[in-house]
């Protein structure tokens, strides 16, 4: 199995970006964890992260004919981005949505983080278990029940 791991904006500077709400990892740490996990399920993962919208797309549709899955964390643009939402749907591929923080919980202070505009299109989300929510997608589209 192919999985395509990507991230969105601003996730290049994890482990300076706000740490009490992101947590002390690099997203090359994550990135590297995540391999060793794919390692002993017998997954094969490509990583992509970009801060620009059209870039991410451009990602998502050029991957699709090596890709089975998609873990997208797409960091603000989960919350507006119409676009990411339909390239999503184009390449119809079983992609989980994840995030690091607990939207439902940061949306009684920043009310537009209790929207997504891309679980819909997703086969799952897993939110606020910081790498773990990247472990768990990985585990479940491994195991057949993403
Ligand atoms: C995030 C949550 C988003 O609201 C935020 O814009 C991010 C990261 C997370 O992983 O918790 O950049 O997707």
């Amino acid at each position: 199995m192919n999985v395509f791991v990507v991230n969105g904006p601003n996730l290049n500077l994890l482990g300076e970006r706000e740490p009490e709400v992101y947590g002390t990892l690099t997203l090359d740490d994550i990135d590297r964890k995540i391999r060793e996990r794919a390692k002993e399920l017998g997954v094969n993962v490509r990583f992509f992260q970009s801060n620009h919208e059209g870039a991410l797309i451009d990602a998502l549709h050029h991957i699709r004919g090596w890709a089975d899955a998609v873990i997208i964390n797409p960091a603000a643009f989960t919350h507006y981005s119409y676009a990411l939402r339909d390239a999503i749907a184009a390449i119809a591929k079983p992609t989980i949505e994840v995030h690091l923080s607990d939207l439902k919980a940061r949306a009684a202070r920043d009310p537009f983080r209790g929207v997504s505009v891309i679980t819909d299109v997703c086969s799952g989300q897993i939110m606020g278990l910081g790498v773990d929510s990247y472990l768990n997608a990985l585990e479940r589209l491994a195991g057949g029940t993403g």
